[in-house]
């Protein structure tokens, strides 16, 4: 996101019960994948139901840098005109990623594959992040990077004339690593093989298979999960319909069940198996959470999520339910700090390495708003006493999900809470206020 402007404070305060039905955008992750896959074909890929904030829309620049016509034709409605695999042109500028991890990691991938330089960067959040957990692959594949000390963007990726495959086994839990190796691999010369101890989203997988790549799902023989993907087949164009994004519509549901006496309905929540921890653990807290209408959209479950006000207890969320929750962390310690008792997640180490140290940011957070918590370096603790104090600033450190979850905070404590910068929100979730409010938020700006 652009951080040359004046940062933009905004306030929640404690408010009346929400009530209503809201739709969240699509999901961030298929998103991407959506345009960049589009990318990677010849002939017309339509998409329905994009996300349409910044970090999707970096991707279509990008995209559009790498030679693929990307044209929007209504709210949501896109339409991609790719190059093929292997096929993109040399960008003509240095592809400025702004906020998006997700998006500037897979498309590293993606241009390791092909024989012509591409440089990267992005805002003074992006530019902090890991980019050796990409790039480490991607230099066994025979891609030559160039990066600023510990590999951080801004990175040049050049890939070679002809890439090899690689076996390779994800050390850190990561759905975009995962992807960034298998975009890589369509162009690899053989069959890579990526095995992921602890499964993490599958969107690539699903995506790539419904385009018509050569990749199998199985196992190794140990049980873990392990990808088969063999290079140079062509993709063929599809028709993509996005589901309701459930990282954004994570907030809402946390709000309407601490805000006294509120129903709140989201609507065509993405439900892959892969994305669900954080309704799993608001059920164990007592949440009185339904999922209603669930069907199958685009290959991918949805359904429509009901909350209604409830009296949250403190428990403790195992390490193995990080990865299908991993960005709900931050709005379920808001959830935590209104509960009875102690909320411990554990194993979410991978949290200091999003769009801030999200513990740390977090933790931070939680202290400036009288409420009691602890960190210890893959871990958060919660002490949660029903009642919130509030009358806070939080410094967001340009994380969107930061700003969301301690807006949702103040909507439901003693005082107002106020979030130091609201423009990231722009980043995943441009109608966040907008919907909030619409089912009866008080969010106002807060001057600077
Ligand atoms: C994403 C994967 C996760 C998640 C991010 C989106 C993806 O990151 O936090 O918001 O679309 O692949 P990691 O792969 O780094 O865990």
């Amino acid at each position: 996101m652009q951080t040359d402007d004046a940062a933009k404070p905004l306030r929640a305060r404690r408010s009346g019960p929400l009530k209503g039905t809201v739709r969240p955008p699509g999901d961030k992750s298929i998103s991407h994948r959506a345009l960049m896959l589009g990318a990677l074909t010849v002939g017309e890929t339509r998409i329905e139901g994009l996300l349409e904030g910044e970090d999707v829309l970096s991707t279509a620049a990008a995209m559009r840098a790498f030679g693929a016509t990307v044209n929007r034709s209504g709210a949501g409605a896109w339409k991609v005109n790719g190059m093929g695999v292997g096929g993109l042109l040399e960008p003509d500028h240095i592809i400025d990623y702004g906020n998006a991890g997700t998006g500037v990691r897979l498309a590293m991938g993606i241009a390791g594959s092909h024989s012509f330089a591409a440089t990267f960067t992005g805002d003074a959040s992006l530019v902090k992040r890991p980019m050796g957990r990409v790039f480490d692959p991607l230099r066994r594949m025979g891609v030559q990077v160039l990066a600023r000390a510990g590999d951080k963007l801004p990175a040049t990726v050049k890939g070679p004339t002809s890439l090899a495959p690689i076996d390779f086994r994800l050390n850190v839990p990561s759905a975009q690593v995962k992807s960034a190796v298998l975009l890589a691999a369509l162009s690899a010369q053989g069959t890579t093989t990526v095995t992921e101890p602890t499964a993490t989203r599958d969107h690539t997988e699903r995506m790539l298979s419904a385009f018509g790549a050569a990749i199998e799902i199985g196992a190794d023989v140990d049980g873990n999960r392990q990808i088969r993907i063999e290079g140079g087949h062509a993709l063929k164009p599809q028709a993509i319909v996005v589901p309701g994004d459930p990282s954004s519509a994570a907030f809402s549901l946390v709000a309407g069940l601490i805000v006294p006496g509120s129903e709140v309905t989201v609507e065509n929540v993405l439900l892959n198996p892969t994305r669900t921890g954080l309704i799993d653990t608001l059920t164990e807290m007592g949440g009185d959470v339904a999922i209603l209408n669930r069907r199958s959209v685009g290959g991918e479950e949805v359904g429509d999520i009901r909350v209604k006000a409830s009296r949250l207890r403190g428990v403790k969320v195992p390490a193995a339910r990080a990865p299908s929750m991993i960005d709900e962390y931050p709005v379920l310690a808001i959830a935590a700090a209104f509960a009875e008792g102690d909320t411990l997640m554990d194993g979410i180490g991978e949290m200091r390495f999003k769009e801030s140290d999200r513990i740390a940011t977090v933790l931070a957070g939680l202290k400036a708003n009288g409420v009691a918590a602890e960190d210890a370096p893959e871990q958060l603790l919660v002490h949660g006493s029903a009642k919130v104090a509030g009358g806070g600033t939080v410094a967001t450190h340009l994380d969107h999900r930061v700003a969301m979850s301690f807006l949702v905070m103040g909507l439901a404590s003693e005082k107002a809470v106020t979030v130091d910068d609201a423009r990231p929100i722009a980043t995943s979730y441009p109608e966040f206020r907008a919907l909030m409010t619409g089912l009866g938020a008080d969010l106002a700006d807060a001057g600077s």
